[in-house]
Formats: structure tokens, sequence, C-alpha cells
């Protein structure tokens, strides 16, 4: 907060790049390995012009996207004519699709997040970048929700996987409005001025934005992410015995009312969303504020005590076994 009221006596928008965009931009290329990236406010922005982006670049007109996925509120977000999706962890929908080479790109979360938690299974991602590679699609990866949370680089860094684009928002803006797309120098340069694509905002990389976004950034590399890996295995520990199946990821949680394992949307959409409700509501009244639906996620942050964690989900696993036996 010091940092954001010092930059704004300074001025809140120029119209102009500033020497804290470029440090910023210069922290998000080297941590994300990208090596371009385009500053822009929200993560609805930063996926649909990385969609727009892969369009323009491959002359192809359709997207692909995995059922579930939230990528923001823009056309490209919902099944159309010129979008369709796939399950996740499929990879032979994947290929199936692309087979025609009709599609631009295949834009997806390397996690889901907005179905609640789903991993990756083992192999799902390279294969999927086998394949759009094989079928000249652009793979766009969404880190709008990953990027930065499970470790301080993209997740996509972790798996040792490389998008053509990838996206960032939320925590890279620590509370402010700052998002980004990027990726390789062969695509990036079609973007203006360099390049014929057109693409521009006018608050995109403003000073305030760029001054959280980069002490957020410096905060976050400091951290030792592994304590946060322990927090979310603590809470889920805590749920063993719960009868709930519980998907995590490193600061990232979903409970699920089945014993069935849950790894695409379809499986999350038959899992019994009024139990979690009910349990949402017992939640509250114990003081803890649970993600309200079913199919989205439950964070664990740097700022929680292992045991309020410890404590928090004990109770939400007593409270999920009586809620099971009463139905
Ligand atoms: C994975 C993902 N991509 C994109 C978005 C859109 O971001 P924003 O709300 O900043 O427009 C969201 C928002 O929840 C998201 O979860």
């Amino acid at each position: 907060m010091d940092r954001i009221n010092e930059v704004a006596r300074d001025g809140t928008l120029f119209g102009a790049p500033t020497e804290l965009e470029v440090k910023f931009g210069e922290l998000l290329t080297k941590s994300a390995s990208l090596n371009t990236i385009r500053i822009v406010n929200t993560g609805t922005e930063a996926t649909m012009h990385a969609i727009r982006l892969a369009k323009h670049h491959t002359n192809r007109k359709k997207v692909l996207k995995i059922k579930g996925g939230y990528h923001g509120t823009h056309p490209f977000n919902f099944d159309s004519d010129y979008v369709e999706s796939v399950e996740f962890n499929s990879p032979d929908s994947v290929k199936e699709k692309l087979s025609s080479k009709e599609f631009a790109c295949l834009i997806m979360e390397p996690v889901m997040g907005n179905t609640g938690v789903i991993n990756p299974v083992e192999g799902y991602l390279e294969e999927v970048r086998e394949i759009t590679e094989n079928t000249g699609t652009l793979l766009i990866l969404d880190e709008v929700i990953t990027g930065f949370r499970t470790g301080f680089h993209p997740f996509y860094v972790r798996e040792k996987v490389v998008p053509d684009l990838a996206t960032f928002a939320k925590i890279i803006g620590g509370g402010l409005t700052l998002a980004a797309y990027g990726g390789s120098e062969r695509i990036m340069r079609d973007v203006r001025p360099e390049g014929p694509f057109p693409q521009a905002g006018t608050f995109s990389g403003n000073p305030l934005s760029v001054a959280a976004g980069l002490k957020t950034l410096e905060i976050l590399s400091k951290k030792d992410y592994s304590s946060l890996k322990k927090l979310t295995d603590i809470a889920v520990e805590s749920l063993s015995g719960s009868g709930l199946t519980v998907n995590s990821q490193v600061g990232m949680l979903s409970l699920f009312f089945t014993d069935e394992r849950v790894q695409s949307a379809s499986d999350a959409l038959k899992t019994r969303k009024d139990l979690y409700f009910r349990l949402f509501e017992r939640a509250i009244e114990k003081g803890i504020f649970l993600a309200p639906s079913f199919d989205e996620t439950i964070f664990i942050s740097f700022a929680h005590e292992e045991s309020e964690v410890k404590e928090s989900f004990q109770f939400l696993s007593e409270e999920a076994k009586r809620i099971w036996k009463a139905h």
C-alpha cells in the first residue's frame, strides 16, 4: 500500500511506457520463460487478445477450449459456430478435433480451477503439446489462476511444457488490475507497432498497477512455496475419512461430494452440489469462508497459519461426514 501511495503522487496515467512497466515486464518474462509479453488489465483481456493473436498468426478461424474451462467473459469463452470444447484429460478428443487443422489454438488451464481443482493426469499436458505442434495449432496456457500461486513460476515451467502463448492476471497485480499475455518472439512480433496485429489499451501498464505487480512478484520471489504446499497437505490430510473426493494443487483445493475420482468437468458435474452448499453454510456459521460453489477453488495462501488450516479442515471433515450420513 505504501508503494502504491508513493507512486500515485508522481501521477497515475501518462499514456506512455514507464520505467516501472519495463521492470515489471523484465521480471515477468524472466520468471515465466517468455520472450515477449504485452501488459493488459484483466484476465479477460489477456486471453481474448491471445486468442485473437493466435487466429491472426495461423490465419485459422476456430478455437478449441476445454469443457468447464473459464477464460473470461468474451465470445471465445463460449461454445458457438467457431468455438468448440473437449473434455479435460482426454488427449484423444484433442487429437480428433485438431486433425481437421481448422483450429487456430487450444486454450486451456494446465490445472483446471473453474470446475473445482482438476489436475492433469500424467503425460496429458505433454501429449497435448505434441498434438498441437503436429497440427499447427497454437497452445495457449491460461495461468490466470495457477501462475505464481503453485510456485514462483507458471505451472508450465514446473511441468516443462512450453506453450506458444501464456496468460496471467490475478496474483501478478497484487490486488490491482494487471494482466499480461506473451509468448515466443516469432508470434509476438506480429503485434503492433512491430507487426500488423492491433491491440492497445489506455490503462494497460498504468503506474499504480505495475508498481503493485512489481512489488508482489518481488515479495513472492523470496517466498518458500514448499511451506504453501505443506499447508495444502495439512488441509488434505485433515479431510481424510471425510468421504469426500479431495483434489489439490499447491495453494488450491476442492471438495467434491462423491467417492469417485474427478478428472473432468463431466465428473465434477456428477457430484452432489446441494451437499457442498450445505457444507458451505455450516462453514460460514463457523466463520470459515469457503468458495460458495463446488466449482470454485478454495485457496490457501501464505497468510494462513498451520493451526487455523488444521482446525478449519478438521471441522469441515466432521461436517462433511455428518452431511453424508444425513443423506
Ligand atoms: C483461468 C481464468 N482465466 C481468465 C479469467 C478472467 O480473468 P478476469 O476476471 O481478470 O477478467 C479468470 C477469472 O476468474 C480465470 O479464472
